[in-house]
């Protein structure tokens, strides 16, 4: 199947790089959120940091003008439905995942394959509320989206491999690579990466080290390129704690079980860069 047009749901730090990259490949994008802010801030943010690509010589004028010129933003969701492939960018909660897709279902082109960029849950019943489990798979960018050169895919038990071969030519021609996952909690980078995420905020907890010294180390000493409580508030601590939730309730091991400091940040509204607070202070 041929793609020409991607549908972006939620216009936050996924969902803008998604549409950046997206541009930039020769797609044409519509990009929604519920709030006219979030897009108005998106399309800024999308237009600086292509811009900053520009000034590094990484893209021409021409090719930001025109990748800039295939953007479309809308709050209007059924607008999105007509693409040939969406991907969902909302935050990390299943119910709102779930309205999101509730709503899309009546609008939807019979070839449109949907895609959750989700970090965790389950694909398998994301899709299973659909009309089509076979056209549903995972689509997982990682952060900076620009940036990043991974793209996980995750195939749910249903999903076809018309579905898988065509998300897989969309990250061909994003230029980056592809991992291909099986459908357990929180796949393959998250499995990893935000065990050690917890467990740094258990070495804070527990007062190991402090948030400089815990950072440092493993910047200096593992080669990190930011420490893990960088990282967190980089990422965001909601999203940090949605994530260790999904892998203890879905794996039922207390090796998973949430740091009570990053719980508590969370109930504070500390969520790290996007808050202005987190385990640094960006004020
Ligand atoms: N858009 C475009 N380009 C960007 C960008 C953006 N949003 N952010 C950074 N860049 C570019 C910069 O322009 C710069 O380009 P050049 O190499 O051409 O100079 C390059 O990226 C490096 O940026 P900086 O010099 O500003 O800063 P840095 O060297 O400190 O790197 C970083 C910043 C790339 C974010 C680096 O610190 C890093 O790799 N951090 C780890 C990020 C990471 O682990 N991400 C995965 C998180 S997990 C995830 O996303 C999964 C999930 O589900 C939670």
């Amino acid at each position: 199947m041929t793609v020409n047009s991607i549908g972006v749901v939620g216009a936050g730090q996924m969902g803008n790089g998604i549409a950046h990259v997206m541009a930039l490949a020769g797609y044409d994008v519509v990009l929604n959120d519920i709030s006219k802010d979030a897009l108005d801030r998106a399309t800024d943010l999308i237009g600086r940091n292509m811009d900053r690509q520009v000034s590094r010589e990484k893209i021409t004028q021409d090719e930001r003008d025109q990748a800039m010129g295939r953007i479309v933003t809308t709050q209007d969701l059924p607008h999105v439905a007509g693409t040939d492939l969406i991907i969902e960018a909302a935050t990390e909660q299943e119910t709102i995942k779930q309205k999101i897709f509730d709503s899309l279902l009546p609008h939807l082109a019979e070839h449109t394959i949907l895609t959750s960029n989700t970090s965790s849950i389950s694909i398998t019943r994301l899709a299973s509320r659909t009309d089509r489990p076979e056209k549903f798979m995972g689509f997982h960018f990682m952060n900076p989206v620009p940036v990043m050169q991974l793209v996980e895919l995750i195939r749910g038990i249903a999903t076809d491999k018309q579905t898988y071969e065509t998300c897989l030519g969309v990250v061909e021609k994003l230029g980056k690579t592809a991992a291909s996952a099986e459908d357990f909690p929180a796949f393959i980078v998250n499995r990893i990466l935000m065990p050690m995420i917890n467990e740094a905020v258990y070495t804070l907890y527990e007062g190991v080290g402090n948030v400089n010294s815990i950072d440092q180390s493993m910047k200096l000493g593992a080669n990190h390129p930011m420490g893990p409580l960088e990282l967190a508030d980089f990422i965001g601590l909601d999203t940090c704690l949605a994530i260790m939730n999904v892998l203890h309730d879905g794996l039922a091991d207390t090796k998973y079980r949430p740091c009570p400091l990053l719980t508590k940040y969370v109930e504070a509204g500390w969520l790290g860069r996007k808050t202005q607070r987190g385990f640094y202070d960006y004020r």
